[in-house]
C-alpha cells in the first residue's frame, strides 16, 4: 500500500494536499501538520458499519426502562439534565489543573458505591497516584477498576473483559492507535480513538466520559473535531487564584444547553455550592459607589451576581475601557448610550467594569445593571444595598424586556432583596404572577428613567 500524506490542521483538523501557513477553515496561523493517510483501512471500517445497522420504524425503538444514571453529584447531573444517559458520550474540557480528573474520580467513586461498573482509563497518572487521590476523595464500591493505559487497542481488550457501565479516559489527547501513524494528541489520533469509543458507547450502550485539555487559546486541542462527534460537551471553568469551578454545557443532545453547575474546591474534593447567588454576593462591598447586583439567568437557573465598575479620569490620550467577565463590546456599547441619550461625561474617564466572583455573563439583561454600575461610579453615589437591576438597553437608550422575569425576581426575594428595578415591559406580567409580594417592583422604560430610580 503506498502511504500518502496529508496536511492536517491541528486546530479544526482541515485537511489540505499542500502547506499552507494559514488554516483557510479556521483561520489559525501555522497549525498544519504532516500525517500518513491511509485510506483504505477507514474506508473497510465504514463498510463494517453499514452491516450493524439497520432501519427501524420510530414507533418501534424501544426507549430503555433506565435510561439515566444519578452521578450522585447533584450539580452534575443538572448540567447533563438530569443524570448520564445510557450509551452517551460526553466531552469534558478544561485547563490543565482545573480539576477534570478530580471530579470524574469522584463520579467514579459515587457510582462504584451504587454498584456501578466502572472503568477509569488514567492515562495520564499511574495507578498508585490515582488510589491515593481517590482515597481522599470517598468510599468507592468494589467495581471499580482503573488500568493506567495509553494504547486504545490493548483498552478495549480491557474493556472487553470486564464490561463496565461507565468508561471514563484521562484524557484522550494521550491515547493513541498503533495503525495510525501520527503521534498522540495529533488531530487524527485524537478524532480517531473519539470515534472509536463513540461507537464502542452506541453499539453497547456503556456512558463513555472523555476528557479533553484545552489550549491557551481556550479551544480544545482537536477540538471541533471532537464536538461534532459527542453528545454533551461541558466546559469547566474557574480562575486558578480562587477555590470556584463552573461547569458550563455548551452542548448537550440530552437536556438544554448553557446549563452550569458550580463547586468549590476542597482539600476533599469538589463540592457542590447549594446557595450560588449568596456565595456570590457574600464579598460585595457595602455603601460603595460602582456596584450593582444584577439576577441573570444560566440556562434555567436565575444567579444574583454583582457588577463592579471603576470611573476615573483619564491621565493621557485615548480615555481606556476594560472588561473582565463581560463583553467588552457591549460596555462601549452601553458607555456610547450614557453619553449619547444621558449626556454622561465619560469621554474623559477611564471605565473599568468587572463581574464578582470569575463568573461570565453574556445576557443583554445584564445591559442596565452595567449602566447603573458605571454611572454609580462616575457618581460617586452608590446604589443601595438591597436593589436588583436588570434589563436590555437598546442604542436608543430604551429599557426592553427580558425573559423570566418571575424567575430572576422570586430569587432576589429568596436572598432578601427589597427593591427591583426592570422593564416596564415586564411589569404588568410580574404582578400579575408575584400578586401579594412584600418586594417592591419599579417598572422603567428608558436608561434615564432608570437612572432616577437608582439614584433618586
Ligand atoms: P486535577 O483534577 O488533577 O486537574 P486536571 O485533571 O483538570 O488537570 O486537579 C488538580 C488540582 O486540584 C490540584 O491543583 C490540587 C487540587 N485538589 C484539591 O484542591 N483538593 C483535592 O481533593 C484534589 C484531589 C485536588
Ligand atoms: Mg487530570
Amino acid at each position: 500500500m503506498k502511504t500518502k500524506t496529508a496536511f492536517i490542521c491541528q486546530e479544526c483538523g482541515y485537511a489540505s494536499a499542500k502547506w499552507i501557513g494559514r488554516c483557510p477553515e479556521c483561520e489559525s496561523w501555522n497549525s498544519l501538520v504532516e500525517e500518513v493517510h491511509r485510506e483504505q483501512k477507514t474506508r473497510g471500517r465504514a463498510s463494517s458499519v453499514e452491516v450493524f445497522s439497520k432501519p427501524e420504524r420510530l414507533a418501534d425503538v424501544k426507549a430503555c426502562d433506565e435510561l439515566r444514571v444519578t452521578t450522585g453529584l447533584s450539580e452534575l447531573d443538572h448540567v447533563l439534565g438530569g443524570g448520564i444517559v445510557r450509551g452517551s458520550v460526553i466531552l469534558i474540557g478544561g485547563a490543565p489543573g482545573i480539576g477534570k480528573s478530580t471530579l470524574l474520580l469522584q463520579v467514579c467513586t459515587a457510582l462504584s458505591a451504587k454498584d456501578k461498573k466502572v472503568l477509569y482509563i488514567s492515562a495520564e497518572e499511574s495507578a498508585q497516584q490515582t488510589k491515593m487521590r481517590a482515597d481522599r476523595l470517598g468510599h468507592a464500591g468494589k467495581e471499580l477498576y482503573i488500568v493506567s493505559e495509553t494504547n486504545l487497542d490493548v483498552i478495549f481488550e480491557h474493556i472487553k473483559k470486564i464490561a463496565p457501565d461507565i468508561i471514563i479516559a484521562d484524557s484522550v489527547q494521550v491515547l493513541y492507535l498503533d495503525d495510525i501513524s501520527s503521534a498522540a494528541g495529533s488531530v487524527s489520533q485524537v478524532r480517531e480513538c473519539a470515534a472509536r469509543l463513540t461507537m464502542l458507547a452506541k453499539n453497547s450502550g456503556m456512558a463513555v466520559f472523555l476528557v479533553g485539555h484545552v489550549t491557551k487559546e481556550g479551544s480544545l486541542a482537536g477540538p471541533r473535531v471532537l464536538e461534532h462527534l459527542v453528545d454533551s460537551v461541558l466546559y469547566f471553568e474557574g480562575e486558578s487564584h480562587t477555590s470556584f469551578r463552573i461547569l458550563r454545557a455548551v452542548k448537550n443532545r440530552f437536556g438544554s444547553t448553557n446549563e452550569i453547575g458550580i463547586f468549590e474546591m476542597t482539600a476533599s474534593g469538589l463540592q457542590e455550592v447549594v446557595n450560588p447567588s449568596q456565595m456570590f454576593l457574600t464579598e460585595r462591598p457595602e455603601h460603595t459607589p460602582g456596584s450593582a447586583v444584577v439576577a441573570t439567568m444560566e440556562g434555567s437557573r436565575p444567579l444574583l451576581v454583582e457588577i463592579q465598575a471603576l470611573v476615573s479620569p483619564t491621565n493621557f490620550g485615548l480615555p481606556r475601557r476594560r472588561t473582565t467577565g463581560i463583553d467588552f463590546n457591549r460596555v462601549s456599547l452601553l458607555i456610547a448610550v450614557l453619553e449619547k441619550r444621558c449626556h454622561y461625561a465619560l469621554q474623559t474617564q477611564d471605565v473599568f467594569v468587572n463581574v464578582a466572583g470569575g463568573v461570565k455573563v453574556v445576557e443583554p439583561a445584564v445591559d442596565l445593571a452595567a449602566v447603573a454600575a458605571i454611572a454609580s461610579s462616575l457618581k460617586e453615589k452608590p446604589i443601595a444595598g438591597g436593589d436588583i437591576i436588570f434589563g436590555e438597553v437598546g442604542l436608543g437608550g430604551e429599557v426592553r424586556a427580558v425573559s423570566h422575569a418571575v424567575q430572576r425576581i422570586n430569587e432576589a426575594k429568596k436572598l432578601g432583596f427589597q427593591r427591583i428595578i426592570l422593564p416596564r415591559n415586564n411589569l404588568k406580567l410580574a404582578q400579575e404572577a408575584l400578586k401579594k409580594t412584600t418586594i417592591t417592583l419599579l417598572g422603567v422604560s428608558t436608561v434615564t428613567e432608570a437612572m432616577e430610580a437608582v439614584f433618586g
